[in-house]
């Protein structure tokens, strides 16, 4: 199976995404330094694996310390350092509420472990590792279980269209939204997959088209601006993605473009499906207004594969998320099961009524 994160040798194994798919290469992570950087210039991306890799970046910042501190043991001890990791692994980006949940979870371990080991910095480091370990194969399994509710949803011929890259390399492994097609191809159904590039990172040009063809799984690649013609065109059955963050109401963040897509399905009748774990669930907030939405360099919209793609120093607004109104969204499927509206009272009592990323 595709792997975006694994431990190898007391470091994080990073699957670089960003050279994908022109080469397939890795990078070793040896501090949260080296994590932080990593999500930040988006080696390894997608919400549940950002998660993910924070969490060994906790582990990384407790094996370094107090050698990554200069001047030996810091004030205040292993607590505020492991504090100072957490944050530094939690600035790298804001939208993905997977991060600060897993880094939470991180830090509620560390504590624990604290105090059963009256501080034995080694008793702890082991401990946070079991962690780490458990919310990478968590992971793999809440998405095992997305893939078996969600094949419930998929005719046995469908033309899907899915948006950025929910698979194997956007999570622990196997996929949200593209488990849920794996699922449904594994099963026999007839499965063929519309990939919107989505500009301005061509996740589904690079990675989703990539990881379908792996797995021998059909797919055309379309540039973003198609999605209404196929639509009009009768081509799509389905429109099936993943989210960064779902607030209590239902409403979801998902890279930018999704809310078009969501439109354009509403417009055309069309199925517009959200897969997603529970950790991906933030009950803390109320609707998507109170969900930051992370700004990227310009850059990245000026350029067109490395090349300038527009005058220099034009003017670029450049958000990475937008969030689909939760009316919008014909279900939710989740480890827990399919998920339908009223969202603010199924969300709730799928999830136990315990906000997660609390
Ligand atoms: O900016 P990215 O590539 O990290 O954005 C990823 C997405 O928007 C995915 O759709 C989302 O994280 C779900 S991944 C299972």
């Amino acid at each position: 199976m595709l792997k975006a994160v694994q431990w190898v040798d007391a470091s994080l194994r990073i699957l670089d995404q960003s050279a994908l798919p022109r080469q397939v290469v890795y990078c070793d992570c040896h501090s949260h330094h080296d994590v932080a950087e990593a999500i930040r210039s988006m080696r390894v991306r997608g919400a549940p694996a950002i998660g993910v890799a924070a969490a060994y970046g906790m582990v990384l910042g407790a094996l370094n310390y107090p050698d990554a501190v200069s001047g030996g043991i810091p004030c205040g001890g292993l607590a505020a350092w492991m504090d100072k990791v957490a944050d530094d692994l939690t600035a790298t980006r804001p939208t993905a509420v997977n991060l600060q949940w897993a880094v939470r979870r991180m830090l509620c371990r560390f504590s624990e472990l604290t105090r059963e080991s009256g501080g034995s910095p080694d008793f702890i480091r082991a401990g946070l590792l079991v962690e780490a370990d458990r919310i990478l194969e968590e992971d793999i399994e809440m998405n095992r279980s997305i893939g078996r509710y969600g094949n419930d949803l998929i005719p046995t011929c469908a033309s899907i269209l899915t948006h950025c890259n929910a698979g194997a390399l956007a999570t622990g492994g196997y996929g949200t939204a593209l488990g849920v097609i794996r699922t449904a191809h594994e099963s026999g159904k007839q499965i063929e997959v519309y990939a919107d590039e989505t500009r301005p990172l061509l996740q589904g040009a690079r990675l989703t088209a990539w990881e379908l063809m792996q797995d021998g799984i059909p797919v055309a690649l379309v540039t973003d601006n198609m999605a209404g013609w196929l639509m009009q065109q009768g081509r799509i059955d389905l429109v099936l993605v993943g989210a960064d963050r779902i607030t209590a109401n239902g409403d979801v963040a998902n890279k930018i473009g999704t809310y078009g897509l969501a439109v354009l399905a509403h417009a055309h009748q069309i199925p517009f499906y959200v897969a997603a774990p529970a950790s991906t669930v933030d009950l803390s907030l109320a609707s998507g207004e109170g969900i930051p939405i992370e700004e990227r360099h310009p850059d990245e919209v000026r350029c067109l594969g490395g090349d300038p793609g527009a005058p220099e120093g034009v003017r670029v607004y450049n958000p990475a998320f937008d969030v689909t109104p939760h009316r919008l969204i014909t279900a939710m499927v989740t480890d827990r099961g399919v998920i339908r509206p009223p969202y603010d009272e199924t969300l709730t009592a799928a999830l136990g009524g315990k906000p997660l990323s609390a």
